[in-house]
């Protein structure tokens, strides 16, 4: 396996329709529904850049600005923003668009982290990640401070450690 593949190699785009078992009792899409679909797209996205099994380890916050409704037509695109040793961040943008009303809305962003595993559910070593556009770059280089601050959050990194935390709050 090459020890380097471009962001673009990872990128998915999957498109669902919202149907009467996906919705809440508003005829609005569930959130959990909305976030099955996210894990989905972005798991995929994994395993393109990783060729490996790979398993959800963390999901930022997600927040759901706008209701996505029954019959509306969802897009979750989703693309690795950087590879570390094992773990990978996915970045995912929904939008919903309501076709016959010619309506279409940006409805959630979201960074998810995925760790490729071997057959024995241990962490595997997977491919840098190569950023070419300026928003690969953008995302390439945020991504560094997103994941110190997700393991401080999660106790896996000590704060005075988190180097890149520290350098965007001015701290010494
Ligand atoms: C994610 C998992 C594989 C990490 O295993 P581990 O034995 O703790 O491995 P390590 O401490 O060596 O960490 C491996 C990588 O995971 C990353 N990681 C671990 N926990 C993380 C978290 N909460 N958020 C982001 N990244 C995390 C580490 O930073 C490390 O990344 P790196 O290799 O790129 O440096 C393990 O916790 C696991 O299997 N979790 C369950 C996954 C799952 O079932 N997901 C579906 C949930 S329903």
């Amino acid at each position: 396996m090459s020890s380097k593949k471009f962001a673009r190699e990872s990128a998915v785009i999957m498109t669902e329709m919202v149907l009467p078992n996906d919705t809440n009792t508003l005829n609005n899409l569930m959130g959990g529904k909305l976030m099955h679909w996210m894990d989905v797209v972005a798991a995929i996205a994994a395993q393109k850049h990783s060729n490996s099994i790979v398993v959800t380890a963390s999901a930022d916050n997600i927040s759901f600005q706008e209701p996505i409704a029954l019959g509306n037509v969802v897009t979750l695109k989703a693309q690795v923003t950087r590879a570390f040793n094992s773990s990978m961040e996915v970045f995912i943008e929904v939008t919903a668009e309501d076709i016959p009303a010619n309506k279409k809305v940006m409805t959630n962003r979201a960074f998810f982290t995925f760790v490729a595993v071997n057959q024995d559910n241990k962490p595997s070593r997977i491919p840098d990640l190569v950023p070419e556009t300026p928003e690969e770059i953008e995302n390439f280089e945020g991504a560094l401070r997103r994941r110190q601050l997700r393991l401080v959050l999660a106790k896996r990194m000590k704060p005075e450690d988190a180097v890149e935390l520290k350098s965007i709050f001015n701290l010494q």
